[in-house]
């Protein structure tokens, strides 16, 4: 016997009771983006090796060990995308969406990453991810946050914290980076080991660490804030401003870097403590120094992705029942000559709005009706030979108590209609 085959690590199924779920939110990321006017866009899932190393950037964990890289047919190296904004900008300076124009722009669908599988972190898992071209003003900053906030409030989320940090522009950062590694390097001896590497190759990433005894040292370690420059310092009391005005509530966290490397002023992370570690359900900030890296023109841009099994997780910690789906109405019939007018009949239901699931696969009368039943459905219809002869079909009742009745083929339409319309609808 041949070896079971299952699915890789971290590589997981959704099935139909999640996805149900998943209908719900992205219906209401499609009303929240359309609200805000931003436009879909749809990218590969392969890019060139080279497009996440210039832009995710060579010494970040992405980079460095979590993609999945393979060598083509060509021999040219490819990988899967570990996320969608350096995708999205090179579509944009390929498409000419980038030139000399403003462009809102969403997208959505499976990232790659191999990280260590575990509750709310997958090796492919899913991002909904906005992107604005062409706009420095602080406004757009407050606009995408509004946005997140006005979705969380249609997904009934609550617990979802915004944590917001400026980290100026690249000169600031490297002003703040010598800073940094200057303090860091007298107090090397007190950091745990992955601070110690980062302190060489990605040094601001230090400041992400949970480790007790570097926590310790990052204490009295220089602040970003003290190095930021004056129109960054402007940008940033704007943007909380904006946030004032519009009553979205935020904490100021000094440290929040994120993990990739093209930011530049405006970083955020939207959080919830219901999570545990993977608490992270959206973070983003502005990069308005990627286009032109890339090749295109000095555009400025800001965007953020949330991970869609995370909001998954909470919807389904918040108790929301999957709306799953279910036919309304299950069609039982017996007997060959039954079907052909069975068939016709559920088309015409369909024709008129209607879910209708037809029994398929034979099954005595017994064994039609325990499937109606286990489909969800609220009414099953009958035809059976006398039915047939009398151009009738029985509609019965599966969830409340009301009697089984006769209603005929010409009056099956409205008749349903008005009965699943009622007050103890299916
Ligand atoms: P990111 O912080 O790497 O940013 O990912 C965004 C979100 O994706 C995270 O907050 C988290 O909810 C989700 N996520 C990331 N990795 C995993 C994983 N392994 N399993 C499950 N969920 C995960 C970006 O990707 C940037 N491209 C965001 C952005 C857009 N910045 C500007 N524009």
């Amino acid at each position: 016997m041949s070896a079971k085959i299952q699915s890789l690590r971290g590589f997981n199924d959704i099935l139909p009771e999640q996805t149900a779920l998943w209908r719900r939110l992205f219906e209401a990321v499609q009303q929240v983006m359309d609200a805000y006017g931003y436009r879909e866009i749809k990218l590969p899932l392969l890019e060139s090796t080279d497009l996440f190393r210039r832009s995710v950037g060579e010494a970040t964990d992405i980079v460095e060990k979590e993609m999945f890289s393979f060598v083509d047919r060509e021999k040219a190296s490819i990988s899967l995308r570990p996320e969608g904004t350096a995708g999205c900008v090179r579509a944009g300076i390929e498409n000419g969406l980038l030139h000399n124009q403003q462009q809102r722009l969403w997208y959505q669908g499976p990232m790659f990453r191999h990280e260590r599988p575990q509750a709310g972190r997958y090796r492919q898992f899913h991002q909904v991810g906005l992107e604005a071209y062409g706009m420095l003003g602080p406004d757009v900053d407050v606009e995408i946050l509004a946005l997140c906030a006005r979705l969380w409030k249609r997904l009934g989320l609550n617990d979802i914290r915004l944590e917001i940090n400026s980290l100026g522009t690249p000169e600031t950062r490297l002003r703040f980076r010598d800073a940094l590694v200057e303090y860091l390097s007298a107090r090397a001896d007190r950091l745990d080991e992955d601070s110690k590497r980062r302190l060489h190759t990605n040094p601001l990433r230090v400041l992400d660490s949970k480790d007790e005894s570097t926590r310790a040292v990052l204490l009295h370690a220089p602040k970003l804030a003290d190095c930021l420059d004056a129109e960054s310092r402007e940008h940033f009391a704007a943007v909380l401003a904006g946030l004032d005005a519009l009553s979205i509530d935020y904490v100021i966290n000094p440290n929040l870097v994120r993990g990739l490397d093209y930011y530049s002023r405006t970083t955020f992370e939207w959080t919830t403590d219901q999570l545990g570690a993977q608490g992270t359900v959206c973070g983003g900030g502005r990069y308005d120094g990627l286009v032109s890296l890339l090749g295109g023109g000095e555009v400025p841009a800001i965007g953020f992705a949330m991970g869609i099994e995370r909001l998954i997780l909470l919807m389904q910690q918040q108790a929301q029942l999957p709306d799953v789906g279910s036919p309304q109405v299950y069609f039982c019939w017996l007997g060959d000559a039954a079907f052909a007018r069975a068939a016709q009949l559920a088309e015409q239901l369909r024709d008129a709005g209607l879910r209708v699931q037809l029994n398929a696969g034979g099954g005595a009368f017994k064994a039609q009706m325990k499937r109606a039943d286990r489909s969800g459905a609220g009414l099953a219809l009958i035809l059976g030979e006398q039915e047939l002869a009398q151009g009738v079909v029985q509609v019965k009742s599966l969830r409340g108590g009301e009697p089984q009745t006769e209603v005929a083929w010409t009056e099956l339409v409205s008749g349903l209609q008005a009965r699943l319309a009622g007050p103890v609808s299916a």
